[in-house]
């Protein structure tokens, strides 16, 4: 699916806030932390959330970028599509076309992802885009702690969407 970004407006964050994702990806629906949702409806300055819009300008997926401190470059990445669009394989272009808006947005050198270890098909989607492993630590989050996986890649080295 193709996708317009657009810089996420209020009316986006009050639609995405309510998406509901099935078990066991409803670890991601952003009210299952009040942190978590916290931030995204109140980002920080230097955070670029970014609202992916379908052909009938529906918004179809985000993307967060929050810079990483201390890493002048770094910009921590969080995305989602909607959860009916989801397991259909749409979900490389999708990363691939939203880090490349980003590049065209910020001064990026590095995206960083985080991602529950049990997710592994978001982990083949970010492997796939040219993310490398970095480290495993646990999180704490959704009211407990999970084992999680960073992986790094440099901005401008994925593989192009064509051949996905
Ligand atoms: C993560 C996300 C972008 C992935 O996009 P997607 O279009 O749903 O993923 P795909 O359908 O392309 O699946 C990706 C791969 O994972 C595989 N996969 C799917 N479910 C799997 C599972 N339970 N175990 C292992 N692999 C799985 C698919 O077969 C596919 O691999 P293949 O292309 O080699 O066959 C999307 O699911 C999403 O936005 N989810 C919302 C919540 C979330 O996970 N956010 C990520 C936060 S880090």
């Amino acid at each position: 699916m193709d996708f317009r970004f657009q810089v996420m407006t209020d009316l986006d964050r009050a639609d995405i806030r309510h998406w509901h994702y099935a078990a066991p990806y409803d670890f991601y629906d952003l009210d299952a932390d009040p942190e978590d949702l916290a931030e995204f409806m109140s980002p920080p300055p230097d955070e670029l959330q970014l609202a992916a819009l379908d052909d009938a300008g529906r918004v179809g997926g985000f993307m967060v970028f929050s810079a990483v401190p201390g890493r002048a470059g770094t910009f921590a990445v969080g995305l989602g599509l909607r959860p009916d669009l989801t397991g259909q394989k749409g979900g490389g272009a999708f990363l691939a076309d939203g880090l490349a808006e980003a590049r065209e947005r910020i001064l990026v050198d590095r995206f960083v992802v985080r991602v529950a270890e049990f997710n592994k098909r978001a982990l083949r989607v970010y492997e796939r885009a040219g993310f490398k492993i970095v480290r495993r630590y646990m999180q704490p989050t959704n009211g407990s702690r999970y084992r999680f996986i960073e992986l790094e890649r440099a901005a401008e080295s994925g593989p192009e969407r064509s051949i996905e």
